[in-house]
């Protein structure tokens, strides 16, 4: 299959650089910066891309890719520390320090150069950058530089190689997707032959190789990530998936019920396991907020271990894993340590189980996953599911955890959801939620005094949730779930809206 390879040197901005690619329909490989010229040879790549990274390669630690990349025939692509460690190789000397440039840079063009075919002479392009190229090796040629002259792009056609000092991958690089498509479609020959579609059949043939006939458990909680995860592996291994479903008493309003039909109209071998009187049992009279998650993380830990060994020989776990959750891309450091940050709530489990993983979505961004289940026909009711913690209300139930203020707070949050969905402003808001307040506050309904809870409403639009932004909902829609939920819930005398941003709050109150 046509490809393009990343080497990631560590940058940030590696998997977007994978991305970019797969937006133009061209199939992409990381590996990390030390992968051996025969591991690269298998691939057989169209191109390689040498990512940006933090180091300086004047550092003698610095990471370095193997020399016998270079007598490869296929044209490569260095971005920034990529082209810093292409002219080194080559006999150029980089500077550090001197000119630093960090944000959106103008930069001037060549514009006979291939890869900047159709580009302005001119471009905002953005630098992220202490070293940079001072002398250039011999055979080079510069085809862009900045305002301050600091060289901006480089090649040498006689052996194929390219660099850019600045980031063609981020959005706020003007013209990067072209440049970027100049590198695939031109100088590597690629045709863009590539689609979500072979992911699905990539990603199948190998989960089948790795897996075999070994069973596979996993849990469920209704969520887009791993319920792609667990459609994506059925397809591969049938009824060799297992998958548990725990209702551990925090979920919304007949959630439990119309997520479990869901899984089993996909034709999920599901198990429901209700742990609800267990949870709250043990969450009784907790009102701080980190015993809370502490409590529900290892409880629901043991009640998935109690059903998983229930599974005879099984030798794996799937999970959910998406990029964003994979603080750094298996990028070994300089002293060959692999940092990967694990963020489910079965973490642990794998290594105390003697457990294999298997996280098939962990290249792909979260709109790159509901795209998927889509065409693997994930019901839309999962897909365009809000993001929903994994402690579930317990996170939105300031204070004492009862069945009775869950209730209050189940009944307000399906007013609220149910209101924006008739608005039909739902679909355009990336989380929107209430949130029962630990105080009481004085109200008068029907000529009484009360002393009742207070709800608060919480919505926010965001595109990671790393930051977000409060959601405008108009005042109308507002009032009429303010009105609705003092109305129907008896116990509810206040509504008020949550109008902060995050930072400095986060999304969830606690
Ligand atoms: P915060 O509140 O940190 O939330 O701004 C960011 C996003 O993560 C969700 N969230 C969680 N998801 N387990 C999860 O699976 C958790 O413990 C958890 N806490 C917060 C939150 O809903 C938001 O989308």
């Amino acid at each position: 299959m046509q490809n393009i390879l990343i080497l990631d040197c560590g940058s940030q901005f590696t998997q977007l650089i994978a991305r970019r690619l797969r937006e133009i329909k061209i199939h992409s490989v990381i590996l990390s910066w030390d992968s051996s010229p025969d591991k690269i040879k298998e691939l057989n790549p169209n191109g390689i891309i040498i990512s940006g990274g933090p180091d300086s390669v004047n550092d003698p630690d610095a990471v370095n890719i193997h020399e016998d990349i270079f007598k490869f025939n296929c044209p490569i692509l260095g971005i920034c520390y990529g082209m810093q460690l292409i002219s080194k190789f080559f006999g150029g000397e980089i500077s550090s320090g001197n000119s630093k440039e960090y944000g959106i840079t103008k930069i001037n063009i060549n514009s006979s150069s291939e890869l900047f075919k159709n580009i302005p002479d001119k471009i905002n392009a953005l630098m992220s950058h202490g070293d940079n190229v001072s002398n250039l090796p011999e055979g080079f040629k510069i085809t862009a530089y900045t305002e301050s002259n600091v060289t901006a792009a480089i090649e040498n056609l006689n052996k194929n190689l390219f660099g850019l000092q600045f980031h063609p991958e981020v959005a706020n690089t003007e013209f990067g997707m072209n440049i970027l498509k100049n590198f695939a479609f031109n100088i590597c020959k690629c045709s863009g032959d590539w689609d979500i579609k072979n992911f699905v059949d990539s990603t199948i043939n190998f989960i089948r190789e790795k897996v075999q006939d070994e069973k596979i458990i996993c849990a469920l909680s209704g969520g887009v990530d791993s319920s792609v995860a667990a459609a994506l592996v059925n397809m591969a291994c049938g009824k060799n998936l297992y998958c548990v479903f725990v209702n551990h008493g925090l979920m919304r309003k007949n959630e439990p019920e119309q997520v479990v039909k869901s899984y089993e109209n996909m034709g999920l071998n599901i198990k429901y396991v209700d742990a609800s009187e267990l949870f709250l049992k043990e969450l009784a009279g907790v009102n701080d907020p980190e015993k809370k998650r502490h409590i529900i993380g290892k409880l629901f830990i043991d009640v998935f271990e109690a059903e998983a060994v229930k599974v005879n020989g099984a030798k794996w776990l799937l999970q959910g894993t998406i990029y964003p959750d994979v603080i750094e891309s298996g990028m070994k450091n300089k002293k060959g340590a692999v940092l990967i940050k694990s963020h489910h709530n079965v973490g642990g489990l794998p290594e105390k189980m003697n457990l294999k993983l298997i996280e098939p979505l962990r290249d792909l961004f979260k709109d790159e996953v509901r795209t998927l289940g889509k065409i693997i026909n994930v019901p839309n009711e999962i897909i365009e599911r809000q993001p929903f913690p994994g402690p579930g209300l317990a996170v939105r139930c300031l204070g004492d955890i009862t069945e009775e203020r869950l209730n209050i707070l189940r009944e307000a949050d399906n007013i609220l959801t149910s209101e924006l969905k008739i608005s039909g402003l739902y679909k355009n808001i990336w989380q929107a939620f209430c949130v029962l307040l630990p105080v009481r506050t004085v109200g008068v309904q029907g000529d009484s005094r009360t002393y009742n809870e207070v709800i608060a409403l919480r919505a926010v639009n965001s595109q990671d949730a790393m930051t977000a932004e409060w959601s405008r909902i108009n005042f109308d829609v507002l009032d009429k779930v303010s009105k609705r939920i003092c109305n129907e819930i008896s116990g509810v005398n206040r509504v008020v809206l949550d109008v902060t941003s995050k930072p400095p709050a986060t999304i969830e109150w606690e």
